[in-house]
């Protein structure tokens, strides 16, 4: 208690010893820190928020294209190639959803501004070696299989291309069809394990969750424009900031300080009988004010002085 008064006394004897555009300055400071801290936090979140919300989009719509990819391998091509299917001595990967998914995806990488993207059905144990689920993925789908409700994942993720925004999806594994091919190698076509062999990709239970539909789209050329447009917007700030600290002073200087002290220094002669001349009335505003009350101050200084001149004399 004792030692918050005194902070405050000290404060007050401070601030009553600060000259009045230092007093201004200090205040401006004060107004114009916070407010940069402020707005520079605010604005950060903003932005990151925006960068995210971007990425997220393209996130998403790859994701529908692709399930639509899926459904329509399922739907569209696997009845119009069934008999081929069943007599056929050689497998035709065309006609499962991963493989026309992934490869419609790299069809899409092949354009430049695509490379970077990645699409991964991810898997614990998977059928095609180069969809095996790495630590990050497998940490995932073992969240998704914990909590069921779990049903997606987003965030950002560093890859050896750079920072990646991902949104991971649960992929059910719910029709029964699927067991054909997933559940033990002697059901699966001959076919197919000529290709893939028959070491992985088998043992797969209905309705477990053992792979994730994984989309990473980079994120350091979104996130670098951001950061990009805060300094922009934070140099600005900060140079209103100063050219307001300038002008003010500059106003402060003109209009108040030194017409206040110029009446100082004239009231300090005349009041040592060391000035004879008027206090100079330039405007009529509080200044002006002031110097016509010290001049009629100083008549009435003088008429008295000239009674208690007159008065002595006689
Ligand atoms: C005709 C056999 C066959 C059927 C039926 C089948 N798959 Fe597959 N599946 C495969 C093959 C072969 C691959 C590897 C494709 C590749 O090279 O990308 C695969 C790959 C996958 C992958 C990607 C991970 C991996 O193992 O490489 C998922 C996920 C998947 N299948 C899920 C399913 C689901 C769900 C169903 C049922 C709707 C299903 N599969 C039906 C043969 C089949």
């Amino acid at each position: 208690m004792r030692k918050n008064q005194q902070l405050s006394n000290k404060l007050k004897t401070l601030s009553q010893n600060l000259k009045l555009a230092n007093k201004f300055n200090i205040l401006l400071l004060l107004v114009f820190l916070g407010s940069i801290i402020g707005g520079g936090i605010i604005f950060s979140n903003v932005l990151a928020q925006k960068a995210q919300d971007e990425v997220a989009t393209q996130a998403n719509i790859f994701l529908q294209s692709m399930d639509s990819v899926r459904n329509y391998t399922t739907d569209d091509i696997i009845p119009l190639l069934q008999n081929q299917l069943e007599t056929s001595t050689q497998f035709i990967p065309q006609t499962v959803a991963a493989f026309s998914a992934r490869q419609v995806f790299d069809n899409i990488r092949k354009n430049d501004r695509y490379q970077d993207f990645v699409y991964k059905e991810a898997a614990l144990d998977p059928t095609n070696v180069r969809d095996k689920a790495d630590d990050f993925e497998t940490q995932i789908i073992n969240q998704f299989s914990n909590n069921p409700a779990n049903t997606e994942q987003s965030g950002f993720r560093d890859l050896p291309s750079g920072k990646a925004f991902y949104i991971a999806r649960r992929l059910n594994f719910d029709n029964p069809t699927c067991l054909q091919c997933h559940s033990t190698p002697d059901k699966a076509p001959k076919s197919q394990l000529a290709i893939y062999g028959d070491k992985n990709g088998f043992g797969w239970q209905l309705d477990k969750t053992l792979f994730a539909q994984m989309i990473y789209i980079p994120a350091g050329k979104v996130l670098q424009r951001a950061n990009h447009s805060w300094w922009i917007t934070m140099a600005i700030e900060i140079s209103i900031f100063a050219i307001i600290i300038i002008v003010i002073n500059l106003l402060l200087r003109r209009a108040v300080i030194k017409p206040i002290m110029q009446i100082s220094k004239l009231a300090q002669a005349v009041s040592t009988g060391k000035a004879s001349s008027d206090f100079e009335q330039k405007s009529n505003d509080e200044i002006g004010i002031l110097a016509a009350s010290f001049n009629r101050m100083k008549s009435s200084l003088e008429i008295a002085m000239r009674l208690i001149a007159q008065k002595n004399n006689q």
